[in-house]
């Protein structure tokens, strides 16, 4: 059985289902998800290796060869055609042309389920999936139940990495017109115990831990790499679980009342469904979605524990987030452009700003140094890498505003996800491209000579489709310096 046949034993069935790793229902073999290539913006559609089964990955990665791919389509797998694609602008504009918010990259979040590779959906600030006129999904005060498997260890504070039930106009029509999970570390309105990330609930103008905007020290800070997160409300009472997703048992993190503060009691559910961001289309955070489903009625917890039981037998695991060349940890390196106009110029900096330079064996030991980067482990995550000048040891090529500077570290979250990058075997098939962990549509570019975190046909100038692959593929060598 998948997640969705037990929550219908339980008379509680998934009226929307999704994920892009593996099909929910035993008998599914229907389209999990759509990728889409930058190359001739030709579409695909992934199915389930078999009946029930883990998602075809290898389809997308020969399908996406030599070029860059996106996560257009999450389809529903319930029947009810509740379909996630490119959120709209709402209260807020995303930062995708026409106020939309921006797809995921394709890649950008390997794993493996009982050894077969799969990808889930890396949100990236600005990332955001939506569907504003779904069937079956709970309106009003009635009752519905949520839940997902998500990467514990991608958040951020911004509002509001959330999967669930939220307003059909992508605008704030009011307390209690949403009821979504929530993940991660924002703190405006309630908290749980420590530092966060926390498990909570998107309820509409307050993410609640509890039955106030206040903190809940039964709702634990949570550190599974694979996080199963639940939420559920039916009239008059709402629950927050949450546990391990590689583990054998759920916690309830609160079971109660609906909140005290006006407007939740009676709940206004208006049946949207998002992904990533807030019912206002808010789009700041960060996190990563793997599969979840929505219900109709409001599950028992027993029901939840066989779907977590189901979860755990899937075996989530992590895999390499890097491939092509290896750029090993303690060596140091330059980068050579290989577009035909500059295949002479390696990255360097001049000050904070990163740019191509010429440099070969006579140039000077200066400039040798600035176009010299050791390798360290990932400052935001070890499995990538992070790059530290040669000159100015303590100071790391990031991105801010998706230009490629040279900072000294702060020690902030912040800085570290913006200088860690995961290298790929290069687009043009040439040395390697470099992703930005953060933002894994985008990759060291240089454009007019100067570097760039660009992705391949976004709303910047230096996103320009043209010569792409060739601007964010380099030669890596040995250091000049
Ligand atoms: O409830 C928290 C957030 O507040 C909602 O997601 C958003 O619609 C509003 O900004
Ligand atoms: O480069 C994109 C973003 O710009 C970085 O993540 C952030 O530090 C800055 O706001």
């Amino acid at each position: 059985a998948g997640p969705c046949d037990i929550y219908a034993s339980g008379g509680t069935p998934c009226v929307a289902a999704h994920s892009t790793t593996r099909a929910l229902f035993s008998a599914f073999t229907g389209s999990l998800y759509q990728v889409k290539r930058a190359s001739d913006s030709a579409t695909l559609n992934i199915a389930p290796l078999s009946a029930g089964g883990v998602a075809n990955a290898a389809a997308q990665d020969s399908f996406c060869a030599s070029t860059t791919c996106l996560i257009t389509t999450i389809f529903d797998q319930s029947g009810n055609a509740n379909h996630l694609t490119q959120a709209p602008p709402g209260g807020f504009n995303g930062p995708d042309a026409g106020g939309l918010d921006n797809l995921a990259a394709a890649t950008g979040a390997p794993v493996t389920l009982n050894g077969q590779k799969a990808y889930g959906v890396f949100v990236a600030p600005g990332t955001g999936y939506r569907n504003d006129k779904t069937t079956k999904i709970a309106t009003g005060d009635a009752a519905q139940g949520m839940y997902a498997v998500l990467d514990g260890t991608h958040f951020n504070g911004g509002c509001c990495f959330d999967y669930g039930n939220a307003e059909t106009s992508a605008h704030d029509t009011g307390n209690g017109h949403m009821e979504a999970i929530y993940f991660g570390t924002e703190t405006t309105w309630g908290t749980g115990n420590g530092n966060g990330p926390w498990i909570m609930a998107d309820l509409e103008n307050g993410l609640f831990s509890g039955n106030t905007t206040g903190k809940n020290t039964a709702d634990p800070t949570q550190t599974a790499r694979f996080l199963t997160a639940v939420v559920k409300g039916e009239p008059g009472h709402w629950a927050i679980r949450g546990g391990s997703a590689t583990g054998t048992t759920l916690g309830t993190f609160y079971s109660g009342g609906r909140p005290t503060v006006a407007g939740y009691n009676p709940m206004h559910k208006e049946g949207a469904i998002i992904l990533g961001i807030g019912g206002d289309n808010s789009n700041g955070a960060q996190g990563t979605f793997y599969e979840g489903a929505m219900t109709s009625g409001f599950p028992a917890d027993a029901t939840e524990n066989s779907v977590q039981a189901n979860i755990a037998a899937a075996k989530y695991a992590t895999t390499s987030l890097t491939s092509g060349p290896a750029i090993s940890v303690g060596s140091a390196v330059s980068f050579r452009a290989t577009t035909a106009c500059c295949t002479t110029r390696f990255i360097a900096h001049t000050g904070a700003q990163v740019n191509t330079q010429v440099v070969d064996s006579t140039s000077t030991s200066a400039l040798k140094l600035s176009a010299s980067w050791t390798v360290v482990a990932g400052l935001g995550n070890s499995a990538c890498v992070s790059f530290e000048s040669r000159d100015t040891p303590g100071s790391f090529i990031r991105h801010f505003d998706f230009e490629l500077m040279v900072n000294a570290n702060d020690g902030s979250k912040q800085f570290a996800e913006d200088a860690t990058f995961c290298p790929q075997a290069g687009l043009n098939g040439q040395g390697n491209s470099i992703r930005a962990w953060g933002y894994p549509t985008r990759f060291f570019r240089h454009f007019n000579d100067l570097g760039y975190a660009a992705s391949n046909g976004g709303v910047d100038t230096f996103d320009a489709t043209s010569l792409f692959n060739d601007d964010v593929s380099f030669v890596v060598s040995a250091a000049f310096a």
